[in-house]
């Protein structure tokens, strides 16, 4: 009786051990709009690892988990869509190298290069694409094509993620009777991207263009800015180039130069609040593995400070350690 006592006793013991709720880590909170986790941009796709503006780069960002991919839009001379980040041709393509090109090489403003908008879509498909930067893998230069627009909203559309193409110096185009707008919204509309649910969203550095496109299509715009003090020293280094409640007019997010929304010990500007207030989403760049906010900060530290913060979207080079210090921090 005794030993059947110690042994219901026990197992009363071991019952109660057993039902006592586990200790569970609070989950972390994120302060975006939405309370949702922030969204990784590939940055020109996995722009780190492989040449920029590429399908492969593109894809490997997918492969790495990155929500969106983002393509740069500059238009052809025949009126199609690339995805390139500048105009000029020299630093992220083999055109150099090309003697049937030589002579179309030509001075605007202070650069002397190859312009995008003197070249057919035909005739850029002839180049290859190059790693611009010295310091980053150049194995895989030579290889890969200049995408479309429409290649590359294929390809986010067949992997499932999201797009958030920039539209590169409208304004210029405009000057020299290629207007992008136009185009832009007839692949928005002909795909279904044009409304307020689409898997895309537009962003630019000029307040007209996203003006404009906001009468005709509902499709999120996001504001591109960058600090005043870049164009008149006077600014004082928190202003933008465009005010957030001025943008909140036409757009539905702002995509802020890093520098404008943390410091470089990750102190907190109140820019995200602010933006947060008027109800744009904030998307600040550019998060760089190999390029360190300050010196002694490591890329990790640097993103757990902007999720900390709220930011809703980051764009980076290297999607992967984004999603990985993403995953840390929610304890995925
Ligand atoms: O579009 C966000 C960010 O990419 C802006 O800078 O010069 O890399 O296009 P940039
Ligand atoms: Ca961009």
């Amino acid at each position: 009786m005794h030993h059947r006592l110690i042994g219901i006793g026990l197992a009363a013991i071991i019952l109660t051990a057993c039902t006592q709720p586990v200790e569970q880590a609070e989950p972390f909170q994120w302060n975006t709009l939405s309370g949702n986790p922030t969204l990784v941009i590939a940055h020109r796709g996995a722009s780190g690892d492989l040449p920029e503006h590429t399908l492969e780069a593109y894809s490997l960002a997918i492969e790495q988990g990155a929500d969106i991919i983002e393509p740069d839009l500059v238009m052809t001379a025949d009126g199609v869509l690339v995805a390139r980040h500048d105009r000029y041709l020299s630093t992220t393509t083999n055109i150099s190298d090309r003697p049937e090109f030589a002579d179309r090489r030509r001075v605007q403003g202070d650069r002397d290069d190859w312009w995008v908008e003197d070249f057919t879509l035909a005739e850029l498909r002839t180049l290859r694409a190059r790693q611009p930067r010295a310091d980053r893998p150049q194995d895989f230069n030579d290889q890969f094509l200049i995408p479309t627009f429409e290649e590359v909203l294929d390809l986010a559309a067949q992997a499932g993620v999201a797009t958030e193409p920039e539209v590169k110096s409208p304004g210029h185009f405009v000057s020299i009777g290629l207007d992008p707008g136009p185009e832009l919204v007839r692949i928005l509309r002909q795909r279904g991207l044009d409304g307020v649910g689409a898997a895309t969203s537009i962003q630019c550095f000029e307040p007209g263009f996203l003006a404009r496109l906001n009468e005709e299509v509902d499709t999120p715009l996001l504001m591109l800015v960058f600090p005043m003090a870049e164009l008149d020293p006077s600014a004082g280094p928190l202003v933008p180039t465009v005010s957030l409640a001025d943008m909140a007019a036409f757009a539905d997010g702002v995509g802020p130069a890093k520098s404008l929304v943390m410091g470089p010990d990750g102190s907190d500007t109140g820019f995200i609040a602010e933006a947060h207030a008027l109800g744009l989403s904030v998307h600040p760049w550019t998060f760089r593995d190999d390029q360190p906010v300050a010196p002694g900060v490591d890329a990790a530290t640097e993103l757990e400070w902007i999720y900390r913060l709220g930011a809703d979207g980051v764009f980076t080079d290297f999607p992967a350690t984004a999603v990985d210090v993403r995953d840390a921090l929610a304890g995925d």
